[in-house]
């Protein structure tokens, strides 16, 4: 599959879809707290992506069987709700979700401390935020797809973490995966070209010890191999002539405040 450029007609309502999910993280960013389940967050997210007229990307995908990917502690990614996993204090979640407007898909994944956590955890959440942002330094016209993702893991494991090899971040659109595959960490050639119009939902997925996933009986969720925590943070970006525009990360939400950059 090529990789789609798109019009501007077709921008406008990615950015749409974007500004929607970037509604829904902050609507589940605001109720977490110890004691809920992981279920009643995937409940509110798919009511709020409903009441915007959008629909979860994810429900019913390749069998997924919930619209908030989340996943705790030790989970990198693909976690299914369950009304039995209750968060406590001190654990880490990851949100994942995304939308279709219009026919459109928007992707974006945060991760949250649940109450006061360890220093351990707030680095490894704010490592891979940080590192998102490293690689989209690079993500403009003319540079290469695998300058990102060598950013990005050179940030992330210059300070010790394991970048998880086995997903990768996409290109997205009328589907939520299309081409290119992007990886997070360095390849050795440089990938394609990249072009005024492309949108990428690019996200690192990085693990407090060894790079190493399983996938649980589930057939979903993905662990860390050595059960160390995992953080995911992730963005439906376009690239331009310029910087790339955040479609997920608009600045204009009501949470956005100096301590509060998720
Ligand atoms: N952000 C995730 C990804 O790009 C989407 C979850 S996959 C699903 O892979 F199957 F759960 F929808
Ligand atoms: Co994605």
């Amino acid at each position: 599959m090529p990789i789609t450029i798109k019009s501007a007609r077709e921008i406008e309502l990615m950015a749409e879809a974007g500004r929607i999910l970037e509604i829904v993280h902050e609507e589940l960013a605001k109720v977490l707290r110890p004691g809920m389940s992981t279920l009643d967050i995937d409940r509110l997210g798919e009511e709020v992506i409903r009441s915007y007229g959008c629909t979860p990307s994810f429900l019913n995908y390749n069998g997924y069987p919930a619209s908030i990917c989340v996943s705790v502690n030790e989970e990198v990614v693909h976690g299914i709700p369950d009304g039995k996993r209750i968060l406590k204090e001190g654990d880490i979640v990851s949100l994942d979700a995304g939308v279709i407007y219009k026919g459109y898909h928007s992707d974006a994944a945060r991760t949250y401390g649940i109450g006061e956590i360890s220093r351990e955890a707030a680095d490894l959440i704010r490592v891979t935020r940080e590192s998102f942002f490293e690689g989209i330094k690079y993500a403009k016209e003319g540079n290469h797809l695998f300058d990102i993702s060598a950013a990005i893991g050179r940030y992330a494991q210059e300070r010790g973490y394991g970048v998880v090899r086995d997903l990768c971040g996409h290109g997205i659109g009328t589907n939520l995966h299309e081409a290119p595959e992007i990886p997070n960490c360095e390849m050795n050639r440089k990938g394609v070209k990249l072009k005024a119009g492309m949108t990428l939902a690019v996200e690192p997925m990085i693990n407090a010890g060894g790079w190493e996933v399983d996938w649980l009986d589930d057939q979903w969720t993905v662990v860390t191999r050595d059960r160390s925590l995992s953080a995911h943070y992730e963005n439906t970006i376009l690239i331009t002539e310029d910087e790339p525009k955040l479609l997920t990360l608009t600045g204009s939400g009501p949470m956005r405040t100096a301590e509060n950059k998720n």
